[in-house]
Formats: C-alpha cells, sequence, structure tokens
C-alpha cells in the first residue's frame, strides 16, 4: 500500500502579528496539545475504514497551526479528536499537560466546557435564540451568568463585527454573519484552545481575513492555541505553521520537537 506524506512547516509570520507579538522560538515554548500514535478505525457492520494512521503532532503553547489536505484525508476526523469529540482508536491526546483520551465522559465534558472553544463548519447555532443569546448560552455554560454574560456577549458580537445584529435570529442573518456569530461563541469565556473546522469557508474575503486576524490577535495576546482546519490558501499568511495530511498520514520529519 502507497502512504502519501503529510508535511508540516513553518510558515512566515504576517505583518499584522507585530514584531513585539512575534512568537520566540518553538524550542522555547510550552507545548499545548501534543497527540501521539493517533490511528483513528471507522468500522460500520464488516467495513473497515483506517482513516488517521499512527499521527504523531505537537502544538506548542500561542501557536496559530492550519491543518491542511485534500478532502477526506482525515483533518476534520483529527481536528474531533485533538477537541475531545471522538475517541481514537489508538494513541493518546495531551491537552494543557492532561491525557483527555484516558478521561471519562464527565471529566471530558467538563475540560471541553472550560478549556476549548469549537467552532463547526455548519455554525450550530440555536434557531430560535438571537445572535446574542446563542453567546450568552456558551458564557453561562462557563459559568458567567447575568448582566455580566449579556455585556460580554455583546462585546463578542463587537469583536467580530457584528455588534448591531445583537437581537436578530440566525434566520435573519447570512451564512458569514452566522459564522462570526459562532465565532463569538467559541471566543466566550476566553478558552486557552480554539479549534476551527473551516470558519471562513462561509466568509467573503474581506470577512474571513477579519475573522482570522481576530483569531490571530487572540492567539497571540491572550496566549490561546488555535488549530484551524482550511482549505483556504489565504489563512496560510496569517499562521505559524500548517501540517498537510493526506490518506490520514502525517510525515513529522519536519515537525518541530
Ligand atoms: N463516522 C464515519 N464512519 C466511516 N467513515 C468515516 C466517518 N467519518 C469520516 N469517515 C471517513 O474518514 C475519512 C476522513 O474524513 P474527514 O471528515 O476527516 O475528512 P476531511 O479531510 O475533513 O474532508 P473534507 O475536506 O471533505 O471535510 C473519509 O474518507 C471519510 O469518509
Ligand atoms: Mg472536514
Amino acid at each position: 500500500m502507497t502512504i502519501s506524506k503529510i508535511r508540516c512547516v513553518e510558515t512566515s509570520r504576517i505583518s499584522n502579528c507585530t514584531a513585539s507579538n512575534a512568537i520566540k522560538p518553538t524550542k522555547e515554548k510550552a507545548v499545548t496539545i501534543a497527540a501521539k500514535g493517533i490511528e483513528m478505525i471507522f468500522q460500520s457492520g464488516t467495513q473497515r475504514f483506517v482513516a488517521l494512521k499512527g499521527i504523531d503532532l505537537k502544538i506548542p503553547k500561542g501557536t496559530i497551526q492550519l491543518l491542511m489536505g485534500p478532502s477526506g484525508s482525515g483533518k476534520t476526523t483529527l481536528l474531533s479528536i485533538l477537541a475531545g469529540i471522538l475517541t481514537p482508536s489508538s494513541g493518546s491526546v495531551h491537552l494543557l499537560d492532561k491525557e483527555i483520551t484516558r478521561m471519562s465522559k464527565r471529566e471530558l465534558s467538563r475540560f471541553r466546557r472550560n478549556h476549548i472553544g469549537f467552532i463547526f463548519q455548519g455554525f450550530n447555532l440555536f434557531p430560535a435564540l438571537t445572535a446574542a443569546e446563542n453567546v450568552e448560552l456558551a458564557l453561562n455554560i462557563k459559568g458567567i451568568r447575568g448582566k455580566v454574560a449579556r455585556r460580554q456577549s455583546v462585546e463578542l458580537l463587537a469583536q467580530v463585527g457584528l455588534a448591531e445584529k445583537a437581537t436578530q435570529l440566525p434566520r435573519n442573518l447570512s451564512g458569514g454573519q452566522k459564522q462570526r456569530v459562532a465565532i463569538a461563541r467559541a471566543l466566550a469565556g476566553d478558552p486557552e484552545l480554539i479549534m476551527a473546522d473551516e470558519p471562513t469557508a462561509a466568509l467573503d474575503s474581506h470577512t474571513g481575513q477579519a475573522v482570522i486576524e481576530l483569531l490571530c490577535r487572540l492567539a497571540k495576546e491572550g496566549g490561546s492555541t488555535v488549530v484551524i482546519v482550511t482549505h483556504d490558501p489565504r489563512i496560510k499568511d496569517f499562521a505559524d505553521r500548517v501540517a498537510y495530511l493526506e490518506d490520514g498520514v502525517l510525515d513529522n520529519s519536519s515537525i518541530i520537537p
């Protein structure tokens, strides 16, 4: 069987992340995400499909890491495993020095709630709640309530350029606006880890750029670590590192230890 390679490279930083914000050499930085020997086998009836074939990946704190590769290469599967949404068939994932692959469902759900903001490809907004209420709910789940949550929800919407749409229901928003609400929601509670699956897929070029700049700024100023699955070559300019995935394989020869 031929196994195609994934490359992992460091990208040059764009000017938006200024020199004072520029990341230090990777070796000096703490590792926030460490995945080792990740395999994912999907089994339905007699059908067996190996989606990930032994992936090792280390992502230092404060890094913006892209996962790129062709459709079906395993990007969403890998991101879901890194976020503790899917359990791998084998291998381990450490997030913030905790092994999430050994946690009970309950521990894992608490860990995700406290530390991870996830941006889904399909928005996943509650249709009966306004934009602000969608964000407020995420804040409530993280223990931020009442007036503080209401104020923060509007501030978060303002950060993604949507303050004037705070009282609108998702059905009255464009696809791009819905995605920005989803991003504001993922930022609720200032999580250490932000994981995003194709976050700019529904956005026009200008809005996509603004959203990625926001993620970049958060990662650098707030010390958040961001993992983004994308097909969008524009995002490369904002990233610290890019891992290319193909046929469920990652070439770790160029990953910085
Ligand atoms: N629940 C599942 N059961 C069986 N096979 C699955 C399941 N989920 C994903 N796969 C398979 O695993 C492979 C990787 O899927 P994945 O969604 O991770 O790809 P991707 O790189 O995110 O693709 P895209 O760019 O199209 O979103 C695909 O071949 C897919 O069909
Ligand atoms: Mg996908």
